[in-house]
This record gives C-alpha cells, sequence and structure tokens, in this order.
C-alpha cells in the first residue's frame, strides 16, 4: 500500500496576521506545482491567521491545505473563548490538529476530549490530526507503546473504519518536541508500526494500511529524509522548522 505523503506545519502560537502572511507568502513562492502532486502539504497557523493564509493560498492558487489546531466540539453557544468546527470549516480548513500534547499537557484535554472533537470533526468532513505521545518519564519506565496505543484506542472509541481511513494519527513522543531531540528512525518506527498494529486491531488490516501516521519531534530539513524512509512513517507533524519557510519546504522536499 503506498500512502500519499503528509506534511504538516504546526505554527502553533506564533505569527501576528502580517507575519503569517509574510510566511504563507514565503513557503507559496518556494513550493513547486509539480510537489504538490506528489505529496500533501498542508499549514495550521494560529486561529486569526486562518483567514489570512486562505486568502494568500487562494490568490496564488497553490493548493496547501489549511488546518486548524484546535477547536471545540459543539456547533455554536455559550462557550467563551472556543472556535467551533463551522467557523473553522467555512474558512476552508480541511484539517485540524487535536490532542496535541500541549493542549493535553497545558490545558487538561483529556482523551475524551480528544474522542470527542475527532467525532465531531468527521462528521463535518474535517480530517483529524490525532496526536499520540508519551512522556520521557514513560519512555524511560519502558512501557510507552502501551501508552500510546491506549491513547489511539481513546481517541477512536465509537470510531467506525471508515471514518477512521478520513483521519491521520501524529506520533509525537513529547520529549522530542521542541527540544532538539529528535526519535531516531527507529524509535519513530517501532511507535508508528504499533499504532498500525492497533488500528489493525481495532478496525482490519486494509484500513490500518490506508491510514496515515504522521511523525512529530524536531523533525528538520537535517533528518526528515531518514525518518520519512520508514515503512509506518507517512509524513511529518512539523513545529519549530515550519516557521521558516526555507526549511519547511526542505521537509516537503525530503517527501517526495
Ligand atoms: O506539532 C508539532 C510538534 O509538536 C513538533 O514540534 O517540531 O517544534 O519539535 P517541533
Amino acid at each position: 500500500m503506498t500512502r500519499r505523503k503528509l506534511i504538516a506545519g504546526n505554527w502553533k502560537m506564533n505569527e501576528t496576521v502580517p507575519e503569517a502572511v509574510v510566511l504563507a507568502q514565503e513557503i507559496s513562492n518556494l513550493m513547486e506545482r509539480d510537489w504538490l502532486e506528489m505529496v500533501d502539504v498542508a499549514v495550521c497557523p494560529p486561529f486569526v491567521d486562518l483567514k489570512p493564509v486562505k486568502t494568500v493560498l487562494e490568490f496564488d492558487r497553490v493548493d496547501i491545505a489549511l488546518g486548524a489546531q484546535n477547536v471545540y466540539w459543539e456547533p455554536a453557544g455559550a462557550f467563551t473563548g472556543e472556535i467551533s468546527i463551522p467557523m473553522i470549516k467555512e474558512i476552508g480548513c480541511t484539517f485540524c490538529i487535536v490532542g496535541h500534547s500541549e493542549r493535553r499537557n497545558l490545558f487538561g484535554e483529556t482523551n475524551e476530549d480528544v474522542n470527542r472533537k475527532a467525532r465531531a470533526l468527521i462528521e463535518a468532513g474535517i480530517a483529524p490530526i490525532v496526536c499520540v505521545g508519551e512522556s520521557l518519564s514513560v519512555r524511560d519506565e519502558g512501557a510507552y507503546l502501551d501508552y500510546v496505543t491506549a491513547q489511539v484506542r481513546a481517541a477512536f472509541a465509537g470510531i467506525d473504519g471508515d471514518d477512521a481511513r478520513t483521519t491521520v494519527v501524529a506520533y509525537e513522543p513529547v520529549w522530542a518536541i521542541g527540544t532538539g531531540r529528535t526519535a531516531t528512525p527507529e524509535q519513530a518506527e517501532e511507535v508508528c508500526a504499533a499504532i498500525r498494529a492497533c488500528l489493525a486491531d481495532l478496525y482490519d488490516e486494509a484500513t490500518a494500511a490506508a491510514m496515515r501516521i504522521l511523525y512529530g519531534g524536531s523533525m528538520n530539513e537535517g533528518n526528515a529524509a531518514l525518518l520519512l524512509a520508514e515503512a509506518d512513517i507517512d509524513g511529518g507533524l512539523i513545529g519549530g522548522a515550519a516557521l521558516k519557510a526555507g526549511s519547511f519546504i526542505e521537509i516537503v522536499k525530503a517527501a517526495l
């Protein structure tokens, strides 16, 4: 099964609107249209930047997808400070990150929250990028495969195989995020393969083989090629290196 690779930039809480417009323009200018016939590319800016970034991409007619970094599962109502799925859909988001470790660890997002968000996104036709990953203490204790696969099972509870195929999983070891300490290709592949085996157990081999599993955690232009060469790594969720157009483009090239 050949899976089309996906390179997604998570801009996290960076870039004011003018800065985001410049970054989107730089990425657009450097992107060869031919590459986008071979690899999927997405950028996930902060909420306030989504519309201006979409405008840049549309004006340039460059086929880079737009994703949000988070969302709330209710469609509307008295939920001060939250952003709904219809809001991000109207702007043109086709992806939405859910369960990023920063949301889990800093903002108390639970496995149940991640599952509700994923289900609501699927219902709206937006592909969730479901993030999972262990902390350093869990890794050091040795039970990281059980920990990560439990996160996968919780995130996909109540989601059927056809819907699961529309989603993306991102394995992001917390100890590798923003630390410069990337997982080795072997370490990343071990967990991504375990995630795929878990999906095969939850659904079936064909469904698991169709689903994309990304790696995230200090991926950059220097290490992307080796990580992306692993059998079960179908792309990257890029943080810091996604804020530099040149670095992000080099990672896209490594996925071709
Ligand atoms: O969502 C992206 C990940 O958290 C990776 O971030 O590339 O800055 O380590 P990083």
